[in-house]
């Protein structure tokens, strides 16, 4: 089968300038949308057809849509920078598109080849390209995501689906921007298990983890961290972001465990901090271990990684039988480098040694 190109069919009615000024000077997350989007069909036996850059507008769904019923819906999330010379560039897609293929095989979906998934955003990022904000860590959050589109309710792999690129400008993730979260630690609910959907990013996990969310809100925290699924002991990821944990000149995260979606800002940081001359590892962090190492003082800072909000320093834990503040509480030394350095590379300030940027 052969991967088709991408018809454009632009708006004849885009937000005005002002309009999209007025947009751009306050974005806030996930708000507001592009003009445009990208969609792709799926259909068994034909393969990918119909790839077309439209303007952004509702979808219109059958309500026996096979979606809406078993949730075989995935999605990624990328962000597009702009560059000091006024070009915009992505940061790692060919990564973006790499998990969407393994969250597809996850969820018996198909697997959208990684080029037509990078000639998709390509194309959107292109059409609305004055909707990437100017300058600074602001950016145009890109969210391919990929549903079924058959109609019936017999419980199986659909036979059709469609593929759907939209973008929103982001300003910071958490209202009160770089500052430290207060954590909750989930005893009650797990967010995956061993053999479950973790490592893929299907919104029924996302769904799942509301309730624990809302119970970490209950106990006055900004977010939920995930624990291990059997023995409710192991540090897994912290609401839609990984942790990292910082001793020193030594920084830690918790390995892939098999449950666990497996960040590309994580990944990113590994070599950064590495190039910065920290020693890495990726390993097991119980909570027993995080608590006695704020108590020796051996933990100095924590943090949480991904492409929404970058990073964000944790200050403070509770669980039900604990509570205690991460090094001063406040964001740490090591936390504030890495963001720095991690921001420069997708920003253009500085250099990009590992060639992560994607020009568009
Ligand atoms: N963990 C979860 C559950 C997420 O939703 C995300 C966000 O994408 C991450 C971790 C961080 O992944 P990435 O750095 O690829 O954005
Ligand atoms: C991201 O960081 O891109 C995410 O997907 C996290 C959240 C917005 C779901």
């Amino acid at each position: 089968m052969t991967t088709p190109s991408i018809e454009l069919k632009p708006s004849s009615h885009p937000l005005s300038d002002a309009e999209r000024e007025e947009i751009l000077a306050s974005p806030g997350f996930g708000r507001h949308f592009t003009d445009h989007m990208v969609t792709i069909k799926w259909t068994e036996g034909r393969g990918w057809h119909e790839a077309q850059l439209v303007p952004y507008a509702p979808l219109s769904l059958d309500p026996a849509n096979m979606t809406l019923h078993y949730a075989q819906t995935i999605f990624e999330g990328l962000k597009a920078y702009r560059q000091p010379d006024g070009t915009v560039a992505t940061f790692r897609p060919e990564q973006n598109a790499e998990r969407f293929q393994a969250s597809a095989r996850r969820m018996a979906m198909p697997e959208l080849p990684v080029d037509l998934f990078l000639a998709a955003c390509d194309a959107l990022v292109t059409q609305d390209r004055a909707w990437v904000p100017g300058s600074g860590e602001e950016s145009l959050y890109l969210r391919p995501f990929m549903i079924a589109s058959e109609v019936g309710l017999g419980v199986r792999p659909a036979n059709e689906y469609l593929f759907v690129v939209i973008a929103s400008p982001a300003g910071a993730y958490f209202p009160r921007g770089v500052h430290p979260v207060s954590v909750w630690l989930s005893e009650e609910y797990v967010r995956a298990a061993p053999g479950g959907t973790g490592t893929a990013k299907a919104g029924g996990n996302y769904a799942a983890s509301l309730v624990a969310q809302a119970q970490a809100a209950e106990q006055g925290c900004d977010q939920v961290v995930w624990l291990d699924a059997i023995e409710r002991r192991w540090i897994e990821e912290m609401g839609g972001m990984n942790l990292y944990f910082v001793y020193g000149n030594r920084i830690v995260t918790p390995e892939l465990s098999g449950s666990l979606l497996p960040g590309i800002t994580r990944a990113s940081l590994l070599r950064i901090a590495e190039d910065l001359g920290y020693e890495v590892a990726e390993g097991r962090i119980s909570v027993d271990d995080w608590r006695a190492g704020n108590e020796d003082g051996s933990l100095t800072e924590v943090f949480a990684c991904g492409t929404a909000a970058v990073i964000t320093p944790v200050g403070s834990v509770k669980s039900a039988r604990a509570s205690w503040t991460v090094g001063d509480g406040q964001p740490g030394e090591v936390t504030t480098k890495l963001r720095k350095a991690l921001l420069d590379i997708q920003t253009g300030a500085a250099p990009d040694p590992h060639g992560w940027l994607h020009r568009v």
